[in-house]
């Protein structure tokens, strides 16, 4: 087992409910509040209004729009300009893991004299950031547990997964039946990006029986419970356990003591959206099984194995590639059984630029240290067989 020094500071405020507590919470921080949110969701739910009338004794600024996979300009840099300009207390962010991720990078924007990209880029290290109070909407990221953000640059196809531990969320609620409207597409984009936050900690060198009894946990209870989820949007229970599946999902409770996997999936993913602007939960969807087939191998069939057996049950005393190939085969069903395209040219994805993307996530992702290596060649491979 590996050293580790562990603090998620956000309090969790979770169930049905749970929002009457808002006001209360909110006036520990300050009077001036930035809300931030999406491109409407929060209005067709009733929360916009709700909010507003729960909070209005606060001052309240706005900042809207926000989109998947939200964007350096405008939204970081609005963001930025309005805490500035009005002197804001908190970060109020109601949405999906966009709009979260949008608002941790204001955070730390708000309180630096200089470019904010300085920040994401890691040129320069934030010394504070301002507090963030979220109301998730959509289960999946795991942002409202954990000190990432991940913005996209259009005119350079970055996207970076800023982190510092300034970037916690104080306090997040979680009420699943916020989470009742969300589409079939997009629960079940949330599952394959939940599931793949957990195989990026499985799929590693060193891991624990009570890890891997967690993760393999997690991952049987994300797919029983998204598929309950998408038969019946309303289904309390399977929302409720699937939101706190995907909360553990990326602040690291699920390994600790566990060596490194590099996370490859994320490191090539994060091309895919940048580029072509992909849902990502789906190209995550797309690559994983392809990435699995391509870094099988004498050196890592042992996990497989494992995640053959224990998550699909398959049969311990059959060959060991069998083992593996099988299971591999049932991660690809699994993800088209609930919706997801499995090609990337049904997301809009053709060959034109793989060479390119391959090229910047080797150059970016520092994937040649991931437990199975990946060099620029090994990338592209992965690519093709995705498409
Ligand atoms: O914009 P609105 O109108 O709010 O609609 C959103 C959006 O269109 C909609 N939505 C959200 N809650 C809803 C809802 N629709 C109906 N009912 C609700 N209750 O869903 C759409 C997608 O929202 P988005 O926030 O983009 O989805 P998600 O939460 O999956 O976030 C994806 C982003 O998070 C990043 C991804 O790269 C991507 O940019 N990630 C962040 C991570 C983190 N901070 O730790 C880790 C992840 O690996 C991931 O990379
Ligand atoms: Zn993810």
């Amino acid at each position: 087992m590996q050293n580790f020094d562990y603090m998620t500071p956000t309090r969790l405020i979770f169930g049905k409910g749970v929002i009457s507590k808002l006001p209360e919470v909110m006036r520990g921080f300050g009077k001036k509040i930035l809300l931030t949110y999406g491109g409407g969701s929060i209005k067709k739910l009733g929360l916009y209004d709700k909010v507003k009338e729960l909070l209005k004794d606060s001052e309240i600024y706005e900042l809207s729009g926000i989109q998947p996979n939200p964007k350096y300009d405008p939204s970081v840099l609005d963001g930025v300009k309005i805490s500035k300009e009005k002197d804001i207390d908190v970060i109020l962010a109601v949405g999906g893991g966009s709009v979260l991720d949008c608002s941790k990078a204001i955070a730390a924007g708000a309180k630096y004299d200089g470019d904010p990209w300085d920040l994401i880029s890691y040129k320069v290290k934030a010394k504070a950031a301002l507090p963030i109070v979220d109301i998730i909407t959509l289960a999946a990221t795991g942002s409202e547990y954990d000190s990432g953000g991940v913005i996209s640059r259009t005119e350079t196809n970055d996207k970076i997964g800023y982190m510092d531990p300034l970037l916690y969320p104080a306090v997040s609620f979680l009420d699943p039946t916020y989470t009742f409207t969300v589409s079939k597409k997009q629960t079940a984009a949330g599952c394959a990006d939940a599931m793949n936050h957990i195989m990026e900690q499985y799929f590693c060198e060193d891991s624990t029986l009570l890890n891997d009894g967690f993760m393999e946990a997690g991952l049987k209870s994300l797919m029983v419970n998204a598929r309950k989820c998408l038969d019946n949007p309303e289904d309390y229970t399977a929302r409720a356990e699937m939101m706190l599946d995907c909360t553990y999902g990326c602040n690291a409770i699920y390994s600790l003591g566990n060596s490194q996997s590099g996370w490859p999936c994320h490191g090539m993913e994060h091309a895919l959206s940048a580029y072509y602007d992909i849902t990502h939960g789906e190209g995550l969807a797309i690559i994983t099984p392809r990435w699995m087939k391509h870094i099988l191998s004498e050196k890592t069939i042992d996990r497989f194995v494992k995640y053959g057996v224990n998550v699909f049950g398959i049969d311990c005393k059959h060959d060991k590639f069998d083992i593996a190939n099988k299971a591999i085969d049932e991660t690809y069903k699994f993800f088209e059984s609930i919706g997801i395209p499995m090609h990337l040219k049904e997301v809009g994805i053709d060959e034109s630029r793989l060479g390119e993307m391959a090229h910047h996530v080797a150059e970016n992702e520092g994937l040649e240290n991931a437990w199975a290596p990946l060099n620029e060649q090994d990338i592209l491979d992965i690519f093709k067989a995705s498409l």
